[in-house]
């Protein structure tokens, strides 16, 4: 039950923990309280630190540094990997470049985000060579700050690269190898069930490393918590305080982070990341990208996993609306049987889905785009990144000699479920180049959906702009392009 902890080769023990507990509250518990707690919620990003994991390629072993935010992270699921917080930056008196520019540029004033803002800028140091505009507001897209308005705090990153040529290397590039050979020691000793005993009683870990493992296991225990990313789960423990007796981490079970990718299809592990599935998703599907880039922040995509937003069940997840336009389907899995669901039947209900119990997603697959089908993907949200979609429509359409056919078209937001809108799949194939596309699409959408009113947007807006969004969708076809707004930012 070890991990690695700043600058200490030394691993960490972990036997005794709750396994309910978040890094946040060892973190503070322990006395280091560099890093903050703003929301407890994974939106403001006061609590971001930097989590090391090795990686294994044929002969290549590295070590790929992600930031995560830690109130909403369980301690345990940090078992064989490297926890960096900003008290391990500084090498004595000596500032870490990351943290010499904030100071030159005046990044910090009260100081409340800076340790936040200071570990997402150590991550982007780690992971890249050289950066722009656009890898600084997406390396930061985690962090909230009141005070500076952000302009020196990306001045720093700047500063950061513009002397990264002579800075010195700092202590986890210096100790490279040392900390590789520490992680896998400790990565050969662990994936032991454990059990958490308090007076009155235990809280059970289990963090199998096999599929088979983790299907027997999860047979035996079907009241068991599965955890991926835990960026969903994390608000059940420290927003509605609930603490849950049987945690199953699914995050190490090697089949499930796999991707296939062929020419008639992606297979995605439901363990996958969507940092780790950004690249295949978008190489097949390049609208996708937009919709990728918004989704919640880089610290909840670094862990977050496409498994846990489909089994979520959420009616405005982001993915699901995607899924079922593309006509995907979940491998599911329960002991040693295994069965194929369209995605579009696996939600049953308000976040309720086709799972029996004992059953988890093993994999997602997602059928690739023929020469005549094309997808577009829109999310209407408040805020450009980390906010939760008001709609989130994915519309797949067939043409025939550049003539619409046929489309298929899911919505998020709309309903209790991710659901298709079927009476406008058809309305829009004979009134696709129509000057009343707008209102018929509109018409066919009060068929087909009966949205809520709620802080997102009340339900005469979501109907009216998912109409809009037919139509931005058909002038884009017809090669009118509609610039972004949601994409147009202002600094
Ligand atoms: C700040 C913030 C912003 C967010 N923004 C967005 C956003 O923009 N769009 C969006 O869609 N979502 C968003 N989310 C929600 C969340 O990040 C996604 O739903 C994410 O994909 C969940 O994945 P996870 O791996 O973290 O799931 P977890 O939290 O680990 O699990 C979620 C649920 O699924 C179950 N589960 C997980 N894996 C499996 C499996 N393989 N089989 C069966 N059950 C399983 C778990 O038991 C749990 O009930 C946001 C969340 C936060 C905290
Ligand atoms: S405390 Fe706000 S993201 Fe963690
Ligand atoms: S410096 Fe005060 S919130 Fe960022």
């Amino acid at each position: 039950m070890h991990f690695l902890f700043n600058q200490s080769i030394k691993p960490v023990d972990l036997a005794g923990v709750n396994p309910n507990m978040t890094v946040l509250q060892w973190l503070r518990q322990n006395n280091h309280n560099g890093s903050k707690e703003g929301c407890a919620a994974g939106d403001c990003g006061a609590c971001t630190a930097v989590v090391g994991e090795l990686i294994s390629t044929g002969s290549k072993v590295f070590i790929e540094y992600k930031s995560i935010n830690t109130c909403i992270a369980l301690v345990l699921n940090l078992v064989g990997k490297h926890l960096i917080t900003v008290e391990g930056l500084a090498e004595g008196d000596k500032l870490h470049p990351v943290q010499q520019a904030m100071v030159q540029a005046n990044g910090s004033q009260c100081g409340f985000c800076t340790p936040g803002f200071v570990m997402s800028l150590f991550a982007l140091y780690h992971n890249e060579s050289s950066i722009d505009l656009d890898k600084i507001n997406e390396s930061l897209s985690g962090n909230l700050c009141r005070c500076t308005g952000y302009k020196p705090i990306i001045n720093a990153a700047f500063l950061i690269f513009a002397k990264k040529s002579q800075c010195h290397e700092d202590f986890y590039i210096k100790n490279n190898a040392k900390l590789i050979s520490s992680l896998q020691e400790i990565n050969e000793i662990e994936n032991k069930p454990y059990c958490y005993t308090d007076k009155n009683k235990k809280i059970y870990y289990n963090s199998p490393i096999g599929i088979d493992q983790l299907a027997s296991i999860f047979q035996k225990h079907p009241d068991a918590k599965l955890i991926a990313g835990g960026s969903d789960l994390g608000l059940d423990i420290t927003q509605q305080l609930k603490e849950f007796e049987n945690i199953i981490n699914i995050q190490n079970v090697a089949e499930m982070k796999t991707i296939e990718n062929n020419n008639e299809y992606i297979q995605i592990g439901a363990a996958v990341s969507y940092h780790s599935a950004w690249s295949v998703l978008v190489e097949s599907f390049p609208e996708l990208r937009s919709l990728l880039l918004r989704f919640a922040s880089k610290p909840i995509r670094n862990w977050a996993t496409i498994g846990g937003n489909i089994a979520n069940a959420s009616p405005i997840g982001d993915m699901p609306p995607v899924l079922i336009a593309l006509n995907s389907l979940v491998k599911l899995r329960k002991g040693s049987n295994v069965r194929k669901v369209n995605l579009q039947d696996f939600f049953v209900g308000y976040r309720e889905t086709a799972l029996k119990e004992g059953e988890f997603i093993e994999s997602i697959l997602v059928p690739k785009l023929s020469s005549n089908e094309r997808l577009w993907v829109h999310k209407i949200s408040k805020r450009y990144e980390d906010d939760i979609s008001a709609v989130c429509m994915a519309i797949k359409i067939t043409t025939d000699d550049g003539v619409l056919i046929e489309s298929r078209i899911a919505f998020g937001g709309m309903s209790d479920i991710p659901k298709r809108a079927k009476q406008l799949e058809k309305t829009i194939v004979s009134n696709w180049t129509h000057k009343d596309l707008v209102h018929k699409a509109y018409l066919a959408l009060k068929e087909d959906f009966s949205p809520i009113d709620d802080v997102r947007a009340t339900s005469e807006y979501r109907l009216q702009v998912s109409a809009r969004l037919i139509e931005k969708t058909a002038l884009n076809f017809s090669s009118i392009m509609v610039p972004n707004m949601a994409e147009i930012r202002h600094y």
